[in-house]
């Protein structure tokens, strides 16, 4: 199957960056016994890729736009811009878990229109393209079948107490694990939306996410028959502060759950 330009200067970027995060993580398992652990080791590695990344996108396409996690935004003059996360799952990588991965979403006036989710360690390429499908390497990928709410896998991410949107958080995790089959946390963001896009998991929730999180991801859940949104109002989830994402069956259900939970701890 021949890929797009786009796609191909995508993937041949990301395959270069996750050379260099393989080599660094076999050195983070050798850290791990110091004091003070690979903290800093970790932060070179994920500007490695960064500068690895934006090296390879930039010269293939020039007059584009970057959005970048650690180098922050670069104007360019085409309408066209390149969203990335050099390293999400920065956690798991540091204490020697292997399931992180590399990101890099095209936006072209606003909207995603191209975007990859690359996990090295399990060599899964997940990737979309707007109208093309999603696909896992050559094959199609499909949103899960599962129409009932109490069978549902669903997966989060926890975020640091001193955000306003944790006791919420907490409450929502409650009702999920009562009301679905069981609640993950897996720590990484971009991965919990290729799953949810693979049908491997049923749904997925998260508050203050970054672009770089969600970009490629959204991409992927639309394309693979998925739903996604912001939780409160109606944002573009790329920018919103919580995003849900979910098969269509349960996505109403699962939503719901999570706006009652927060709205009774308001109340509360
Ligand atoms: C994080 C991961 C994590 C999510 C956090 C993100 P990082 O990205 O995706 O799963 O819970 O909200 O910030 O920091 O590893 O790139
Ligand atoms: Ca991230
Ligand atoms: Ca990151």
């Amino acid at each position: 199957m021949a890929l797009s330009p786009n796609m191909n200067v995508m993937l041949r970027a990301a395959e270069k960056a996750a050379r260099s995060l393989i080599r660094d993580f076999g050195e983070v398992e050798q850290l791990q016994v110091s004091q003070k652990g690979p903290a800093d080791f970790v932060s070179a590695a994920d500007h490695r890729s960064e500068e690895i990344l934006y090296e390879e996108l930039s010269h293939a396409r020039k007059d584009w736009g970057f959005l970048m996690e650690e180098r922050g935004e670069i104007k360019g003059s085409a309408p066209y811009r390149f969203i990335i996360d050099p390293l999400d799952g920065t956690t798991n990588f540091l204490h020697g878990i292997p399931h992180w991965n590399i990101t890099i979403a095209i936006e072209e006036n606003g909207e995603i229109v191209a975007g990859i989710v690359y996990d090295p360690i399990r060599d899964e390429m997940f990737r979309a393209e707007k109208a093309a499908g999603a696909f896992l390497r050559n094959k199609r990928l499909r949103i899960s079948g599962r129409r009932d709410f109490s069978q549902s896998l669903i997966a989060t991410g926890m975020i640091a107490p001193k955000k306003p949107t944790h006791k919420h958080q907490l409450a929502q995790v409650e009702a999920v694990a009562s009301k679905s089959g069981d609640v993950r946390r897996f720590g990484s963001a971009a991965l919990d939306l290729s799953y949810v896009a693979a049908g491997r998991l049923e749904g997925y929730w998260e508050y203050n996410l970054k672009p770089w999180d969600v970009a490629a991801g959204s991409i992927i859940v639309k394309e693979a028959g998925g739903f996604i949104s912001s939780i409160h109002g109606n944002d573009n989830p790329v920018y919103a502060s919580g995003v849900v994402a979910g098969n269509g069956k349960i996505f109403d259900e699962f939503k719901r759950t999570l706006i009652s939970a927060s709205a009774e701890k308001d109340a509360a």
